[in-house]
């Protein structure tokens, strides 16, 4: 059934169907547009536009059309409706008869695709909130199986200093952390009602927004009609958060991949998660990871096509809008797998803690701890930098850790460097001793595990 025949006097052309039908993607609001529809048949009873007989026909044919629609999602897809308003109106018509003709008074697409859209938002916010959950809980577990392992923490991709294995975990949960926030504050504000606003100036029915609002389980109904039917800051939010959260995927699947590389080598990828190649026998390698670092790129490019869509739209509704669904459903499937993949590949991977504590222990990742300890000896910093500066460049040469050099080579720089260096050299020692707020000495990991395990349940 068309919508809009009346002042046409020949018929749309197929071409122009094709590219101009939306049915074929937003058939997934269906369930969503039969919730407003029921709001919006008691908005109209309460206004007296329709009696109660004809109100609990319409009740019934939603309900039985949504039954309809539960068992097979994709039904809409074998009609020619132009998008999923239309075909919920022909469909209840089906069902219920004429009355059926008396759903869209007062109301527009306009407000209802809006409304349909945050209804179908919110839904995906409270999975996909389950499922950062997920992830930080197989991050969790693996900080808690491991613990106490260490591992190099690099910057510029050059070993460092070493840190705990847990300690690098837990960088990732304050992230996922961060993202569930975003995601909840996100949610407040997705959750006001556009319905009742008409076209653009307001419904000509002077039905009570904020009842119906509460009915669709909202917070509260969007105050001005020009902005309800074409403000889309929601899409570009979640879009935001989706990409950003990405963003934080891609980074460990970074560090993943590389700790599982041949060069790395200290992270041990399980088979079950793992491809091989068509071409070299020999091969294991990373796809999940890759995937996730990839997937990336998809889900920030919705969220730019997304701001570029709107940012020259003039009020209120235009066509344009109707590019607001694939992108965002496509970008929040997408967040979602990625997330749902990382829950399920951690507890895949082991970490070699032989070779990570070995690999640790190269590299002259314990020069600051030299630096320091010569702090200790009350040697300026600066100071202190330079003469350990000084004997990482005389350990190279002789081709040996620091603590290889005998203490004389060492009393050679500084002759306060006593026996107990060696001590001070110890990757333990260092590690321990960072143990200001946030550091990864093992007690501090300790209990900052012990509170991240407390947050996570109290979700
Ligand atoms: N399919 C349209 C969309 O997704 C529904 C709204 C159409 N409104 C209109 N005035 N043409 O945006």
């Amino acid at each position: 059934m068309s919508m809009w025949g009346g002042r046409f006097e020949q018929a749309t052309a197929g071409e122009f169907r094709a590219f101009n039908d939306s049915l074929k993607f937003d058939y997934v609001l269906a369930p969503f547009d039969i919730a407003a529809s029921k709001a919006w048949v008691d908005a109209l009873a309460r206004e007296a536009m329709i009696n109660a007989e004809e109100q609990a026909t319409l009740q019934a044919g939603l309900d039985t059309l949504l039954a309809r629609v539960e068992a097979n999602p994709k039904a809409p897809l074998s009609s020619s409706e132009e998008d999923i308003h239309s075909w919920v109106e022909t469909e209840l018509q089906e069902i219920v008869g004429k009355v059926a003709r008396k759903l869209h008074t007062g109301r527009s697409r306009n407000d209802l695709v809006a409304t349909d859209l945050r209804l179908w938002a919110l839904t995906q916010t409270h999975v996909i909130g389950e499922h950062l959950l997920a992830a930080m809980d197989s991050l969790l577990a693996f900080a808690e199986q491991y613990e106490h392992a260490v591992m190099p923490g690099y910057t510029h991709l050059q070993r460092a200093q070493p840190v705990l294995v847990s300690h690098w975990a837990l960088a990732y949960v304050e992230m996922l952390e961060r993202d569930l926030e975003r995601l909840t504050q996100a949610r407040e504000r997705t959750a006001q009602a556009p319905l009742g606003c008409g076209a653009l100036a307001g419904s000509g029915v002077a039905v009570d927004r904020h009842q119906i609002a509460q009915d669709l389980g909202l917070n509260g109904a969007c105050r001005n009609s020009l902005d309800a039917v074409s403000d889309r800051d929601f899409v570009i939010e979640l879009l935001s958060v989706a990409s950003l959260s990405m963003v934080h995927l891609s980074r460990l699947s970074e560090d993943l991949v590389f700790y599982c590389s041949g060069e790395a080598g200290f992270f041990l990828l399980g088979d079950a998660i793992s491809s091989g190649s068509s071409l070299m026998p020999q091969k294991k390698n990373p796809d999940v990871f890759e995937l996730i670092r990839g997937k990336t790129g998809r889900v920030a490019g919705h969220l730019q096509a997304m701001l570029m869509t709107v940012k020259g739209l003039p009020l209120a509704y235009n066509k344009d809008m109707q590019e607001d669904k694939e992108g965002f459903f496509d970008g929040l499937a997408q967040w979602q797998q990625c997330l749902s993949i990382i829950a399920y590949a951690l507890p895949h991977l082991r970490v070699d803690t032989q070779a990570a504590q070995a690999a640790a222990e190269l590299g002259y990742s314990n020069a600051t701890d030299l630096a320091d300890y010569l702090v200790g000896k009350g040697v300026p910093f600066r100071d202190a930098h330079e003469l350990s500066g000084k004997l990482v460049l005389a350990a190279l040469r002789k081709g040996v850790p620091l603590e290889g050099l005998s203490l004389n080579d060492m009393r050679e720089v500084h002759d306060a460097i006593a026996e107990d260096v060696y001590a001070a050299l110890a990757l333990d020692a260092g590690m321990s001793r960072r143990a200001a707020l946030g550091g990864t000495a093992p007690a501090k990991v300790h209990s900052a595990l012990r509170r991240a395990r407390q947050r996570a349940q109290a979700h």
